[in-house]
């Protein structure tokens, strides 16, 4: 096999068609969720609090997920973004506070932080794709009050130690949850391990109402203040005190298709483990690839293989050979290619863009400081990310599918890593 032979340069595919998409909720939406929906529909009951004939769904939903999360308390919300503003706003970070936060996340993670006029502070990732705890600790300052722990791709972010470090020095710990929903950490469910955490129901999630948050905690006081925050006027309803917050609230069609979702998502997540089992145990003595290995294998959820390339060029010529070949490859980091998974395309942070023109937050007096942001700031982030490649694992991979992954990962290997 040599290069003649990759679809890149005019070979025949190992594939003709494209592999099945990577909506792993949305694709197991059937009676389940249509019969939960209509159930609200005829109820003309769409608000969480009452109705006509009011069914309490968003209740119920909250229920089971804390449940299913092992934490006392689960908040719907109606997006991951709502979820991420409020439990930072439970764990009482506001004007000039610092947040630390991966370059390797998401960009709402910083706009969550500006939103609550606190000042996103960078910090570099490490080899299992999430927060470096050195840089972590390096990136605390006297005005750092909390750090997201996002836990990229289905992976696990290394929580001892970040929680270590966090206690050390009085930061609050806020899990983002959004890409691992079903995930566990040594034998703990994400979301159940920091101060706080924050789940996304958005389309791309393990499981989805189209939009959709959740908020968890095992804390009274972060679960009432992020009550309080996400239904800020009827802060009595949660026995919370009167304070600035939004309206964050989840309606009851969205937490209807959640509670059907919910029942789904253990056996969504078994076939994503069953396909990544095979693909990874197949690819992993190619030559000049290395897997990606999650610091707690049982406990990934399996959205992704991902593999380190030996350099940025071999990464991104191996992810368009890939793609070629009808099999769908990201590589993490291009500079050329906008991905707001990387800091270094998040302009509105970088340039310091303030609200209003008016300097808000960098200006906040409380801060009385001066943060700093560039394109180069986190160089490991930048060369661990542009090694990288993702290969999504549908939970609708056929036998044949997975067969084909594999056919084309060692073909592509073959002609171009040699
Ligand atoms: C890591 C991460 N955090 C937060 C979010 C924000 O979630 P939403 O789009 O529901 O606001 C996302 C969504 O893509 C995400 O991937």
């Amino acid at each position: 096999m040599g290069r003649e032979d990759l679809a890149l340069y005019g070979g025949r595919p190992v594939r003709d068609k494209p592999l099945p998409p990577m909506f792993p909720g949305a694709t197991f939406i059937d009676d389940e969720e249509v019969n939960e929906v209509l159930e609200v529909l005829k109820a003309q009951s769409l608000f969480r609090y009452y109705g006509p004939r009011f069914l309490g769904k968003t209740e119920k939903f909250e229920k089971a997920f804390a449940e299913y999360v092992g934490v006392k308390h689960a908040l719907a919300v109606s997006s991951g973004t709502g979820a991420l503003c409020t439990a930072l706003a439970a764990v009482d970070v506001g004007p000039g506070d610092e947040v630390v936060i991966p370059g390797f996340s998401w960009i709402m993670d910083a706009m969550a932080v500006l939103f609550l006029r606190g000042i996103p502070i960078i910090a570099e990732i490490d080899e299992t794709l999430s927060l470096d705890p050195e840089d972590f600790e390096r990136k605390i300052s006297d005005k750092t009050k909390a750090v997201i722990a996002v836990h990229m791709r289905g992976f696990q972010c290394d929580m001892d130690r970040i929680r270590k470090i966090a206690v050390e020095h009085g930061v609050r710990v806020v899990e983002d949850v959004a890409q691992a929903c079903g995930g566990s950490y040594k034998d703990r469910k994400l979301g159940s391990i920091g101060d706080a955490a924050a789940f996304s129901f958005q389309l791309n999630k393990v499981i989805t109402a189209g939009e959709g948050g959740a908020v968890t905690t095992n804390d009274e006081d972060v679960y009432v203040k992020a009550a309080v925050f996400h239904d800020a006027p009827f802060y009595s309803r949660f026995k919370g005190e009167p304070s600035p917050g939004l309206n964050f609230r989840l309606n009851e069609v969205s937490a209807a298709i959640l509670l059907a979702q919910l029942c789904k998502i253990d056996s969504i997540i078994t076939r994503m483990r069953k396909r990544k089992a095979n693909i990874v145990k197949a690819i992993s003595e190619l030559d000049g690839i290395d897997v990606h290995k999650p610091i707690d294998p049982e406990g990934d959820v399996a959205v992704a293989v991902v593999v380190f390339l030996e350099s940025f060029e071999k990464a991104e010529l191996f992810a368009r050979a890939l793609n070629a070949e009808n099999i769908n490859a990201w590589h993490f980091f291009n500079p050329g290619r906008r991905d707001l998974h990387v800091y270094y395309h998040w302009d509105a942070v970088l340039n310091k863009v303030s609200f209003a023109s008016k300097g808000c937050p960098y200006t906040c007096p409380i801060y009385g400081k001066t943060v700093e942001y560039s394109r180069e700031m986190c160089p490991k982030t930048l060369k661990i990310l542009g090694r990288a490649v993702n290969i999504d694992v549908s939970p609708l991979l056929t036998d044949e599918d997975e067969a084909t992954i594999i056919e084309g990962v060692e073909k592509v290997a073959k002609a171009i890593l040699r």
